[in-house]
């Protein structure tokens, strides 16, 4: 959701910017944006649309750039329009902005006292009139006296025009990163949009101000002392944010996703001992509550399921825009669980910090190194999946899974015998080989996909951790294929939705679950009844096509069928002629309410 990226160096900078923004094209954006800084003037590019459509509008330039910053924005406040997106400029002052003014009404009205009209219908361009208003000589003063006026989220990336060569950045509650480079210096959201130009980065703190030219980084903190920040490094390498000869991100995730695992597992299991940095005395006395988004709360559906069964623990799965208004039922014998690939959806963090305000322990379960939740949570545990860049989930999804089930093991040493934990857990770690011989259901998938592209609305129907795989797969169609499609409890069915079942309609019906094979058996002939058209994922239903999974046991078997669910929306999306990777209003990362 909007990406920053700013430069310092000698390289071309418009060049560097647009990779960048390219980069960054995978959170989600409707316009974009660079201001190139010379030394006396700073030129603004931007355009609605594309990042590619904003590049044929960019002249070689003919003059020296000290700096530059770039923007793809989200549509807030106004429409996706060249004149709200970013940079935008006021007097001197020329900046980019992730996140939103929750005051900008009020802003927008002190402002008009004075006779101040804004040309866009941003909250951003407030923010450049306040600090062209404070700005006299000196630019962090200007920022710190702007930033005490603001409420709400913002990561800002700042250029001054008598500041050539200089650009200067702040962030609260809005994800930010220092990129140090030989010679040259960078400001992005995400770690892809500089890997191919460094791996090293400082992670701002909330309040602390950086001031970056090409030789250094300067970094301030809240009373505007000079501080010494840490370097850290990325563990991903940029060949990893590649396409690599795949038609989209998306299919290369998919494909990636028995590595990950493995690797996943790797981390966590290791000498059959589960989760040793957890430490001896990690149990759960009360609730474990997980708090989650989109396809990372369908993980903790999937979770909820498989931790009960194996631990005996109650566990409680709460959307955590939902959960932070609720005033739930917290103690200090809960476990709150935030999980969240990107660790900076505004939601999860949200709830993930209600939760220590009442100082119940908090675990995070995340994909990106350094994120905010990663750094809020008591502990942490990181999946493995590396960069994911298609905005549908995948194979992060996955890895949140296996964490959960890696996790249930090591809670049910309170509750099950040795040689129980020992079956499953190598039930777990034959997964990566179970999901190599899943993706070969792929051609199976395709050939299907071609009956399903031309449907308007679907089911998913399924029991207990069947169910849980539903929404995930139903999630993961409606997502990138567009067609209307819910996932339902097989035995509530006939409580109401059975009357949209019509002639035709596709149902598909997920059956990995031996124990429960009699009752979604009867489920899918009440609506092969009505004249629904019945796919199977799982074991063989009565008649109709089934995808059935590669030989295991019920216990992974979810996973699997996860996994066929994500290739059958990837082909029905592609049979449609739909951007994969990029669907339409979505973002990946969603750092707003
Ligand atoms: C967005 C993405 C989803 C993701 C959700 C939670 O809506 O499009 O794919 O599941 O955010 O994201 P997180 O980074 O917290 O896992």
């Amino acid at each position: 959701m909007c990406g920053i990226i700013g430069y310092a160096g000698g390289r071309d900078t418009a060049e560097v910017l647009l990779n960048g923004l390219k980069k960054l094209e995978y959170r989600g954006y409707d316009s974009a944006g660079i201001a190139l800084a010379a030394p006396k003037k700073i030129d603004i590019y931007k355009k609605q649309g594309k990042v590619a459509a904003l590049e044929e509008n960019i002249p070689p330039s003919a003059q020296k750039i000290f700096a530059g910053i770039g923007h793809t924005r989200w549509a807030t406040h106004g429409a996706p329009e060249d004149r709200n997106a970013h940079p935008h400029r006021c007097g001197k002052v020329v900046l980019v902005h992730n996140g939103i003014i929750e005051n900008e009404q009020e802003l927008r009205a002190e402002l008009a006292k004075k006779g101040l009209t804004p040309t866009s219908d941003t909250d951003t361009e407030l923010i450049a009139m306040l600090l062209a208003q404070f700005y006299e000589k000196e630019p962090r003063t200007a920022i710190r006296k702007t930033c005490a006026l603001l409420e709400g989220s913002y990561a800002l990336g700042i250029l001054f025009e008598d500041q050539p060569g200089k650009i200067y950045a702040i962030r609260r509650n809005s994800p930010l990163i220092i990129g140090k480079g030989e010679q040259e210096n960078f400001i992005a959201s995400d770690i892809p949009a500089i890997l191919k130009y460094t791996r090293s980065y400082y992670l701002p703190e909330e309040g602390e101000l950086a001031e970056i030219t090409k030789d250094e980084i300067l970094f301030f903190d809240a009373a505007d002392q000079p501080i010494e920040k840490t370097l850290a490094t990325a563990d991903w390498d940029e060949q990893a944010a590649r396409k690599a000869g795949y038609d989209h991100f998306m299919a290369k995730e998919i494909a990636e996703q028995p590595e990950v695992v493995r690797e996943t597992i790797r981390r966590y299991l290791k000498n059959g001992i589960l989760f040793e940095e957890l430490g001896n005395s990690f149990k759960v006395a009360g609730t474990l509550r997980i708090v989650a988004c989109g396809s990372a709360y369908h993980a903790g559906l999937l979770g909820k399921q498989i931790i009960e069964k194996l631990a005996r623990i109650p566990v409680e799965v709460s959307l955590a825009s939902e959960f932070r208004y609720a005033d739930p039922l917290l103690t200090k014998e809960d476990l709150v669980v935030a999980i969240s690939q990107s660790g900076e959806t505004a939601d999860t963090l949200a709830a993930l910090r209600l939760a220590k305000a009442k100082e119940v322990p908090t675990l995070g379960i995340v994909n990106v190194r350094g994120s905010t939740v990663a750094r809020e949570a008591d502990q942490v545990l990181y999946t493995a999946a590396g960069p994911e860049i298609s905005v549908a989930t995948t194979k992060a999804y996955t890895c949140q899974v296996v964490m959960l089930y890696l996790l249930a093991l090591r809670l049910a040493q309170h509750w099950l015998d040795g040689a129980d934990i020992e079956n499953y857990v190598n039930q777990v770690e034959a997964l990566p080989a179970l999901l190599e011989k899943t993706l070969s259901c792929a051609a199976q998938c395709k050939e299907i996909a071609k009956d399903f592209a031309s449907a308007e609305h679907l089911f998913f129907i399924g029991r207990g951790q069947d169910y849980a795989v539903c929404c995930e797969g139903s999630l993961k169609l409606k997502e990138i294929s567009y067609i209307h499609s819910e996932a339902y409890a097989a035995g509530e069915l006939k409580h109401g939705t059975i009357s949209l079942i019509e002639e035709g309609t596709p149902v598909i019906a997920i059956a990995t679950d031996r124990a429960r094979l009699p009752k979604i058996a009867a489920n899918i002939r009440e609506v092969r009844a009505r004249g629904a058209r019945v796919l199977g994922i799982g074991y063989p239903t009565e008649d109709g096509k089934t995808i059935s999974l590669p030989q295991c046991p019920d216990f992974t078997a979810p996973i699997a069928a996860a996994v066929v669910c994500q290739m059958l929306a990837y082909h029905v999306a592609v049979a449609r002629g739909n951007d994969v990777d990029q669907p339409r209003n979505l973002a990946k990362s969603v750092t707003v309410e």
